[in-house]
């Protein structure tokens, strides 16, 4: 099918980002296109020259409910007109207590308690805390490719891009890098239970030379990586791993900020995998749809283990934020969102594989609900990445009114807000299958200025 070209100008988004280039630092911002999004609502964002778009990136996996939910924004609304901030490190407000005890119970096992922070990277930094204060171990194990943070523990947590160490260390001490297993790219014969072992026992190796396991506080992993390419671990393998920390007095903990709140179709993405109980978890993003909220919830004796006051911020737990983090939840449950993500992912799946059929550079459909990484390769069989085709395509996408960006430069990032439509979530592939087409054929002109990606 044939999508309309959509004649989109970008006169006022262009002139908006010249001026504004000369003031905002470019350590702060991926160039992808010139987009100034001036409003957005559910999964349509419009932009500073009126243009319309379908938006696959749900802001970074940040509004899973949607853009200006009616829901989250009464709740926004009317906690504004209540108190917008009284810091929780002195005293109380009932959005955070009633989400503290919401969020504690939402984590199936033993009884949790919660942290909050402002930002996905301060939860991860929490969690390095807590490890630490409870076990008394200073090593933390995270994995190549992560990415967990840009403050200096979530960022030495990560693994994902140069950039972000470039120029600023020393990074935290005590911190060590494992590979994270990859099917796409497995050895020629390898089964999935080959991958499983091989990667274990590249897992164990910094245990048998330099770092003593009764040393190490936790393992940090996120369950299915979201950076790192929308990859999710073999069962096999998170099993192995989970064993081997509860062997060795290892706390097992996931970052569920860019996975979590119903995207993979389960609440947390590591319910993916069988009879896992965690012992810390860091949420952020969606937890109150793009408002600066995060949250860290761990097992009571590990939060216990500090003292106050070792996790505090003046603006963390803000009320308007709790009270958007509230209705947030109430949307996922009260819209079978989770549900829905499961179902239309198997749909975009399907449409993805019918597309692989017809163009060779797609190697490889990885989706979990609406959560997808489409891997674009030169050879099917190198498995090269193609990262100028997969720029050529989200451009083409971007052209054609349907926002999209990409991971490792040569793998689409499909992320759409929960609430898509499925007249939206077909326009959208209808247009992402011309894109393709459209790339074979040399028909797409990336602007030469424009560097694309990170
Ligand atoms: C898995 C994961 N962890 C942590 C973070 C950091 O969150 P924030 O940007 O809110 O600090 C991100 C952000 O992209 C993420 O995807």
């Amino acid at each position: 099918m044939t999508t309309q070209k959509v004649d989109h100008d970008h006169e006022v988004d262009s002139r908006l980002i010249q001026n504004e280039n000369k003031y905002y630092a470019k350590a702060s911002r991926i160039n992808y296109y010139d987009l100034v999004i001036e409003s957005a609502h559910n999964s349509t964002l419009v932009d500073a020259d009126g243009n319309e778009y379908i938006d696959l990136l749900a802001s970074a996996s940040a509004i899973n409910v949607g853009h200006t939910n009616e829901k989250v924004v009464k709740a926004i609304q009317e906690q504004a007109e209540k108190l917008i901030h009284y810091t929780p490190a002195y005293f109380h407000h009932r959005p955070g207590q009633e989400l503290a005890e919401r969020l504690a119970k939402l984590v199936p096992g033993s009884e949790k308690q919660v942290v909050f922070s402002n930002s996905g990277s301060e939860a991860n930094d929490a969690i390095i805390k807590f490890a630490r204060g409870y076990t008394g171990r200073q090593y933390i194990v995270s994995f190549m490719d992560s990415y967990h943070g840009s403050t200096y523990g979530s960022m030495t947590l990560s693994g994902v891009s140069l950039n972000m160490t470039r120029k600023m260390g020393p990074m935290l001490p005590g911190v060590v890098h494992v590979p994270y297993p990859d099917l796409y790219r497995r050895y020629q014969g390898e089964t999935e239970h080959d991958v499983a072992v091989r990667y274990f026992e590249e897992f164990k190796r910094p245990f048998e030379s330099f770092l003593p396991a009764d040393e190490v506080a936790c393992v940090l992993i996120e369950p299915i990586q979201g950076d790192g390419g929308i990859r999710k671990a073999p069962e096999e393998y998170m099993q192995l791993v989970y064993k081997f920390c509860h062997d060795n007095g290892i706390l097992f903990a996931v970052d569920e900020i860019n996975q979590g709140m119903g995207r993979t179709g389960q609440m947390w993405s590591y319910q993916q995998f069988e009879n896992i109980e965690l012992d810390l978890m860091s949420v952020g993003k969606s937890l109150a749809s793009g408002m600066p909220l995060s949250a860290t919830i761990g097992k009571k004796e590990i939060m216990e283990s500090l003292d106050s006051p070792a996790h505090t911020f003046t603006t963390a737990g803000n009320p308007i934020c709790c009270a958007a983090s509230l209705a947030t939840l109430d949307v996922l449950e009260e819209e079978d969102l989770l549900e829905k993500s499961a179902t239309d992912g198997i749909y975009a799946e399907q449409r993805f594989l019918e597309m692989q059929k017809q163009f060779p550079e797609i190697g490889d459909v990885r989706m979990y609900g609406l959560d997808g990484g489409i891997e674009l390769v030169k050879d099917q069989k190198t498995k090269e990445p193609n990262p100028d085709f997969a720029n050529k395509v989200i451009y083409y996408a971007f052209q054609h009114g349907v926002v999209m960006i990409t991971l490792k430069g040569n793998i689409l990032r499909f992320q759409p807000p929960l609430v898509i439509t499925h007249d939206e979530l077909e326009k959208a592939l209808d247009v992402l299958e011309d894109a393709f087409a459209a790339a074979e054929n040399d028909q797409v002109v990336i602007p030469s200025n424009e560097k694309i990606g990170w």
